[in-house]
């Protein structure tokens, strides 16, 4: 009961603009049983969750929880371990605060993380925790001996990416979870490039926290992310949000709050856009993940002839079975945004360029930009041949 390419594509509607979408790693387009879903929402059932004992709103609160199983099974989790975010950001920020470190503790991380699995450890570092980031290769590996080394009694939580968003090397985070555990500090995968484009399972990578996005591998609506962790570590977190409908009990100066997962849902949260996740989570697991892969590396392998390009520089390893499907470059004598450009002007391509929200990788890589073509299984062959075609003509005509 898998879904073809032609099939997928015949389903999101985006792609009938003409448009060669190589952005898939920013943000994806999402596929019309997705979109029917939130529809539905706001048609037939359009209340509020957790509150009314009207039909309408059970249903609808419901099928807002329905989801934690979808994302459970797609990671091979309990429903009980997911918590709903806007985000991955804000996943990684639930974590940052929610362990409350203090001075004298420490983080380990490396220099080619995302600014989301930056940022919230350097806001921690201004009140004196200590914070190391430890060097990749020049091919942006990680080394698991770097890691290991970097880890001391001080050390609580270690937190890497797993598939790079910079150049899309994949990483080796089940040994990285393994060294944190044995010297007993905490672990974090931030599966936003892997989740949806290969498939894993929590229990597997050995991670006590794993964050990620509903909008790029897993098909699903903007707005939409979540946080894997065990019960027990949830159950000592301190939300970002409180107020209204996360309560036990409130008095005039207390309250007591209900148990997680729920407990990160103060306010009225996205409840077309986690129902839409819901229906996302089925379908890739209807395209099936490992297949995704499989296709994914395929046109990875064939992107990566750019490589032979005269004047083009590809960062990253260029060993397909190191990778997941980013590919970054660029055009010597070309600016980052002005390659971008010309691929649209020229072919109707869709590429993010810049620093990737990673500007300490920008600067491992001794560049302040780079050009990013990512994937997703509908991507077609002939497209890839398209860009690789442009990218060519934009090297001769105007690299140096
Ligand atoms: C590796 C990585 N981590 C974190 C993020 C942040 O994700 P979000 O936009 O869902 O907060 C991204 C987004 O591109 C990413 O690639």
């Amino acid at each position: 009961m898998t879904k073809s390419v032609e099939e997928v594509r015949a389903e999101i509607p985006f792609l009938r603009t003409g448009i060669i979408y190589l952005d898939n790693a920013a943000t994806t387009p999402t596929p019309q049983p997705v979109l029917d879903a939130m529809l539905q929402y706001f048609c037939e059932y359009s209340a509020n969750v957790g509150r009314g004992v009207y039909s309408a709103a059970k249903r609808a609160t419901v099928k807002f929880e329905t989801t934690r199983e979808k994302i459970a099974k797609v990671i091979n989790a309990k429903p009980e371990e997911i918590a709903y975010t806007k985000n991955t950001t804000e996943a990684i920020n639930i974590v940052a605060q929610g362990l409350k470190l203090r001075k004298g503790d420490k983080v380990v991380t490396t220099v080619l993380e995302h600014h989301s699995n930056l940022l919230p450890w350097q806001r921690l570092e201004r009140q004196g925790v200590e914070l190391e980031l430890v060097p990749v290769s020049r091919e942006c590996l990680i080394d698991p001996a770097a890691i290991e080394a970097a880890i001391d009694d001080k050390t609580r939580i270690v937190t890497t990416h797993h598939v790079s968003n910079v150049v899309g090397s994949i990483q080796p985070v089940e040994e990285i979870c393994k060294l944190a555990q044995e010297r007993g500090a905490l672990s974090l995968v931030d599966a936003a490039q892997s989740v949806g484009h290969i498939p894993l399972e929590v229990r597997k990578l050995g991670c006590d926290f794993l964050v990620a996005p509903g909008h790029k591998g897993l098909l699903g609506p903007q707005g939409t992310g979540f946080l894997y962790a065990h019960e027990d570590l949830l159950a000592g977190f301190e939300p970002l949000l409180v107020g209204g409908g996360v309560v036990k009990q409130v008095e005039e100066h207390k309250y007591d709050l209900i148990k997680p997962p729920q407990i990160f849902d103060a306010g009225t949260p996205n409840i077309p856009g986690i129902i839409g996740l819901g229906r996302a989570c089925e379908y890739v697991l209807e395209i099936d993940i490992k297949r995704i892969a499989e296709r994914e590396r395929k046109l990875t392998e064939q992107m990566l002839r750019i490589v032979d390009i005269e004047h083009i520089e590809v960062y990253g390893p260029h060993n397909v079975e190191q990778r997941g499907g980013v590919v970054s470059f660029n055009i010597n004598g070309l600016g980052h945004h002005e390659v971008a450009s010309m691929l649209e002007e020229l072919a109707q391509i869709a590429v993010r360029s810049g620093h990737q929200c990673a500007q300490p990788a920008m600067r491992h890589l001794g560049v302040d930009g780079i050009v990013r073509a990512s994937l997703h299984y509908y991507n077609l062959e002939q497209e890839i041949e398209r860009f690789i075609a442009t990218l060519e003509q934009i090297a001769r005509e105007f690299g140096s």
